[in-house]
């Protein structure tokens, strides 16, 4: 995976046209700039959802409108947000049991971001999902060769000092 040397975040914003054929441009915007991400395919599901939800129930369907995204990518992770046009709905998450006939969408959201939120009113609201890379190895501490091997192992001395064997 590409390092990202510092502490900076990098940003891309793009918006789309609020038509469902234009929904896989905007989940190849992000795909193809978190490509390096391990994650990349969930950020991209989560992408459709927002997009789908714009849609479906988003000012961002009339004629017209439009949703923007914003990718941003720092070392340790990254975020998609999307913003809509506004409704008078509330976003909510149906309960596991909710057999109306709510989709899946922002369970499956909810299921696959580190963290979500939404913020707005009825005038346009921002959906972010963040992406959080967990590293498998951990650095607990960088000690010395000498100390991994002991100081009277003679497979050290030979290794450290080869002149004093
Ligand atoms: N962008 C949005 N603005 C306002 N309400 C929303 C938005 N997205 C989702 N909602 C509300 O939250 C509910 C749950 O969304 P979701 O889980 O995606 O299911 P679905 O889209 O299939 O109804 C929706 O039925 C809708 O009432
Ligand atoms: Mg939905």
């Amino acid at each position: 995976m590409e390092e990202y040397p510092d502490d900076r975040v990098l940003i891309w914003r793009r918006s789309f046209p609020g038509l469902a054929e234009h929904v896989r441009q905007a989940r190849e915007f992000a795909g193809f700039l978190l490509a390096d991400l391990p994650r990349v395919d969930d950020t991209v599901l989560v992408v459709s959802e927002f997009a789908a939800n714009a849609l479906r129930h988003t000012a961002s369907s009339r004629p017209g409108g439009r949703y923007l995204l914003e990718v941003r990518r720092w070392r340790d992770g990254a975020s998609v947000a999307l913003t809509d046009e506004g409704s008078h709905k509330i976003p909510r998450v149906p309960e596991p049991d909710d057999l109306s006939e709510c989709g899946r969408g922002l369970q499956t959201v909810n299921a696959l971001a580190t963290e979500w939120h939404w913020s707005g009113d009825r005038r346009g609201r921002t959906f972010t999902a963040a992406f959080l890379i967990r590293s498998h190895a951990v650095l607990v501490s960088a000690i010395s060769p000498a100390e991994v091997f002991g100081r009277n192992a003679g497979l050290c001395d030979v290794l450290l000092t080869p002149d004093s064997a």
